[in-house]
């Protein structure tokens, strides 16, 4: 038995910061374990690293269902495993309005931009074309509007000269994997 507070880990990729959450929960004074990895892609190849590392997988796809339908099927397995906060990492769905709702202030997201700048894709890209000096990472709440709820946390890298997306994306995620185990921790420690 565990007194840490059960969470889940919804992705759609290859699943590099759930597997930094992963790492990261097995201390003994991080206050949460991951009980669920989640997935809209049966292909993911972040199911594989979190069936290797002993954790419970859910995949379904999400092809030919409605928005709503789908999320129902992920709402349900959350609960039936006892999930009590859903952290997202890579995962590439827009959250219905009905399934935020009934997880309120219980989601949270990393975004790979300084928010509220650049929500939604492409985040490096547009930061290069802008001129920015910094790109970054946020760790935000999520609510019904994209990549909108509260900053959580954030790390900044400074954009070079010659950065192309790739390049800044590398860099940036080396602080995405800092992040978002040490935000998520005190998320749930002031709201567990
Ligand atoms: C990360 O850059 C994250 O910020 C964004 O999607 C990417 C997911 O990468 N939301 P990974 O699957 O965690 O490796």
């Amino acid at each position: 038995m565990t007194d840490k507070t059960p969470i889940a880990i919804l992705i759609s990729g290859r699943g590099s910061n759930m597997a930094a959450l992963i790492e990261a929960s097995r201390a003994a004074d991080c206050p949460y374990e991951v009980i669920l990895v989640a997935s809209n892609d049966p292909e993911a190849a972040g199911l594989d690293h979190a069936r290797a590392a002993g954790i419970a997988t859910f995949a379904h796809s999400h092809k030919g269902l409605k928005r709503g339908e789908f999320d129902a099927i992920i709402d349900a397995a959350l609960r039936e495993a006892g999930v009590r906060f859903v952290a997202l990492a890579g995962y590439m769905r827009i959250l219905s309005e009905g399934f935020i709702a009934g997880w309120e202030g219980r989601i949270v997201n990393i975004h790979p931009s300084l928010l509220p700048k650049y929500k939604g894709l492409d985040t490096h890209q547009r930061a290069i074309e802008a001129g920015d000096a910094e790109g970054g990472c946020s760790v935000h709440v999520v609510t019904p509007e994209l990549d909108d709820g509260e900053v959580i946390a954030q790390a900044r890298v400074p954009i070079l000269p010659g950065d192309t997306p790739e390049t800044l994306a590398d860099r940036v995620l080396i602080e995405e994997h800092r992040l978002y185990p040490d935000a998520l921790a005190a998320y749930i420690r002031s709201h567990g």
